[in-house]
């Protein structure tokens, strides 16, 4: 890839919805807006999550969501989310009887930085969580699924406040170390400004090469669209961004959405940088608008995405 190439990472289906307190999603919405989401060009979209249904009830039935979604465009990739071994033989006996998936089905690991957030997040400590997660990207490496590794609260932590970026850059590093082909760096409370997410990127490419980054954004207080611009500076090239800015996680309270996808693709129009996507001019920002009202008002919230209800009124 040219080294203004953007990839664009859609967590809608997953972070968007994971947190959806408006009463259970139904699986063909979740499915539809997969699709509509390809449609517009997106060609990487996490689908779902293989966790527990008692943790994260909304993420029951993405097994569901894989089976019943159309042919999507050639080349669409579908990481979903995986916490233990027990998520990863759920994904591996679906492609067992779905083997169409297995060209577009990827894994997501996660942990995080601090102790205190992978306990409300996992139910472990990250060293657990490290030793549990080890095995799970070595069967899926094995069974030919790219697996992509998670840290969440690099900026901040909703139980320790303050997080040590040393911590940060060592939980990256064994993740990809492991077999992550990429880590994404979660600033999951979405409280990190500009300038501590320069000073942490900074820090974790010390030992990860910027490459295997990727960005994650919250927009809790505002700042996730200058933290996107900010981690292209320090020479990011795949940030994650949520249709509508919907979400937050289940255990950051009070975080809300993803910076927006329509935002992102409008920051980055008429710049030195091309988001990537599967249609002639990659992600059509138009189609994406749509995505995000209709889901938006399935949902019956307000579009988040700033963009999003600009380009909606015109
Ligand atoms: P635990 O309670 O310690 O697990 O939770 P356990 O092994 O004792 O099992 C408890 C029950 O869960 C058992 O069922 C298991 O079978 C079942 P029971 O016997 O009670 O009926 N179970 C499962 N069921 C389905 N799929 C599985 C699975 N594993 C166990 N894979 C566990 C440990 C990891 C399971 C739990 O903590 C969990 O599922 N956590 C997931 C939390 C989550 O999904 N959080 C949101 C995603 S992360 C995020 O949003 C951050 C991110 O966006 C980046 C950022 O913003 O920073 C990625
Ligand atoms: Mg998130």
């Amino acid at each position: 890839n040219p080294r203004n190439a953007v990839t664009l990472v859609e967590v809608g289906p997953r972070d968007g919805l994971q947190n959806e307190k408006s009463g259970v999603i139904p699986t063909q919405v979740k499915a539809e807006l997969i699709t509509r989401l390809a449609n517009a060009g997106v060609q990487i979209i996490e689908a779902g999550s293989f966790v527990s249904p008692k943790w994260v009830p909304q993420m029951a039935g993405t097994d569901n969501v894989l089976t019943s979604l159309p042919t999507l465009p050639p080349h669409t990739r579908l990481p979903v989310l995986v916490p233990n071994q027990k998520g990863l033989d759920s994904v591996l006996s679906l492609l067992e009887t779905h083997p169409h998936l297995a060209s577009s089905l990827e894994v997501s690991v996660f942990t995080a930085a601090t102790d205190a957030f992978t306990k409300a997040n996992l139910n472990c400590t990250i060293a657990e969580s490290l030793r549990k997660i080890e095995p799970v990207v070595r069967s899926a490496t094995d069974n030919g699924l790219r697996t992509r590794g998670y840290v969440s609260v690099v900026v901040a932590c909703p139980y320790t406040g303050n997080v040590e970026f040393k911590a940060v850059r060592e939980v990256s590093q064994k993740l990809v170390d492991m077999g992550c082909y990429e880590v994404s760096l979660g600033d999951t409370v979405g409280m990190g400004t500009p300038y501590q997410v320069g000073e942490m990127l900074e820090e974790v490419k010390k030992s990860v090469p910027v490459e295997k980054l990727a960005g994650h954004f919250h927009d809790t207080y505002g700042t996730a669209i200058a933290n996107v611009l900010t981690a292209l500076d320090h020479g990011i090239r795949t940030i994650d961004a949520s249709v509508a800015g919907l979400g937050g996680c289940p255990y950051s309270p009070g975080a809300t959405g993803n910076v927006s996808t329509e935002d992102v693709l409008y920051a980055l129009q008429n710049s030195p940088y091309y988001v990537m996507g599967t249609k002639d001019g990659g992600i059509d920002l138009s189609l994406l608008v749509d995505v995000g009202s209709w889901i938006s008002n399935l949902l019956g919230r307000q579009v988040a995405s700033r963009a999003g209800k600009a380009l909606q009124a015109r």
